[in-house]
């Protein structure tokens, strides 16, 4: 069969062994996550029509205002993943805390954790630019049978068994590993089928973009400082281009398609970084890295992280390998 006529279930299907301890619950995960993302596609499409644009007026955990289609997209993905009691727990950037889902017969046996950004990039949905869904997928570490833990979520990046983001742009595209490799599949909205559209990404060495909030620069560390002006210099290649959508995951994207490096550093307003590592860093790094990529805190490998609460933040630093080197080298040298 071609390449371009292959569909996400077939594709799922035919590369079962990539599904790691699969006893097809990971195959299940995945197609809830598939379903989920076409309702939220078909309601982003929809944004400025139906009464899905602006604020709900309350703050989530993160201190941040919630906008209706961040409601609603959780509420679409939680739904979705525990009406079919195939994980055993649920973390979002949403909910203060993780959920516990009993699966069948109330037994607590199902194996698997989810970690979610359901909407990515909220401050783009009033005025229709790309929006997106990011998550990850763990195997619990406590024992099957009893209700999951906190430290099943707080697991490092390298513990993933599968990651994924979907973007709401041009066109749906959903794109994962499971730790052999990238791929991307294109929604057609017409038949509500993802079909593989872009096999096997890699992700350019070098790039000719950067892209960061430049707004922030006279809060970031003296290191990610000198990487911009270094960026900005009239050398060889450079300057290179800015762009920056603020939504990590189609700035991530971009990267993965074309190179380039995207920043969300430490700041005197963030000191922690803004970016949330299990929800947000933690996916997208995985997803880089098994293009050929890199993902850093400006000093540590992302993936590396042992993380020690739910919602906590990193600075994240990603993208075309060698770009990345060179933001851990000038972050490096100015120390
Ligand atoms: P979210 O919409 O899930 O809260 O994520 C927003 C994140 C990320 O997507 C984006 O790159 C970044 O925040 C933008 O932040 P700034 O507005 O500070 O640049
Ligand atoms: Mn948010
Ligand atoms: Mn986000
Ligand atoms: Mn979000």
């Amino acid at each position: 069969m071609q390449e371009k006529n292959r569909t996400l279930g077939e594709f799922i299907i035919e590369n079962q062994e990539d599904f790691q301890y699969s006893s097809g619950e990971l195959s299940r995960i995945f197609n809830s996550i598939k379903l989920a993302s076409k309702v939220v596609s078909y309601k982003v499409n929809k944004a400025g029509l139906v009464d899905i644009v602006g604020a709900v007026g309350a703050k989530n955990i993160q201190g941040e205002d919630q906008q209706k289609l961040d409601v609603y997209a959780n509420e679409i993905f939680i739904q979705t993943l525990t009406n079919r009691e195939i994980v055993c727990g649920i973390a979002s950037e949403e909910n203060d805390d993780f959920i516990t889902i009993k699966g069948k017969d109330n037994g607590n046996n199902n194996k698997y954790v989810i970690l979610i950004d359901p909407l990515d990039g909220s401050s783009n949905i009033d005025v229709n630019v790309s929006v997106g869904t990011i998550f990850s997928v763990y195997r619990r570490i406590s024992p099957v049978g009893n209700p999951v833990q906190l430290e099943d979520f707080l697991q490092p990046g390298t513990a993933q068994v599968a990651a994924g983001y979907v973007i709401y742009g041009t066109s749906t595209m959903l794109v994962y590993t499971t730790g052999q490799g990238v791929n991307g599949f294109t929604l057609n909205p017409a038949i509500g089928t993802f079909y593989l559209s872009h096999p096997k990404m890699k992700c350019p060495k070098d790039g000719l973009i950067y892209s960061v909030n430049e707004g922030n620069y006279i809060h970031f560390p003296q290191g990610v400082k000198d990487y911009i002006k270094y960026c900005q210099q009239e050398e060889e290649d450079r300057p290179y281009s800015s762009r920056y959508i603020g939504s990590l995951a189609s700035d991530i994207h971009r990267n993965l398609i074309k190179g380039g490096v995207y920043l969300y550093p430490t700041s005197c307003k963030a000191v922690k970084g803004k970016l949330r590592l299990l929800y947000e860093c933690n996916p997208m790094a995985f997803i880089i890295e098994q293009a050929g990529g890199k993902a850093s805190d400006g000093v540590n490998r992302v993936l590396e992280i042992i993380p020690t609460s739910l919602h906590e933040r990193t600075a994240f630093f990603s993208g075309s390998y060698n770009m990345v080197e060179k933001i851990e080298d000038c972050i490096h040298k100015a120390y």
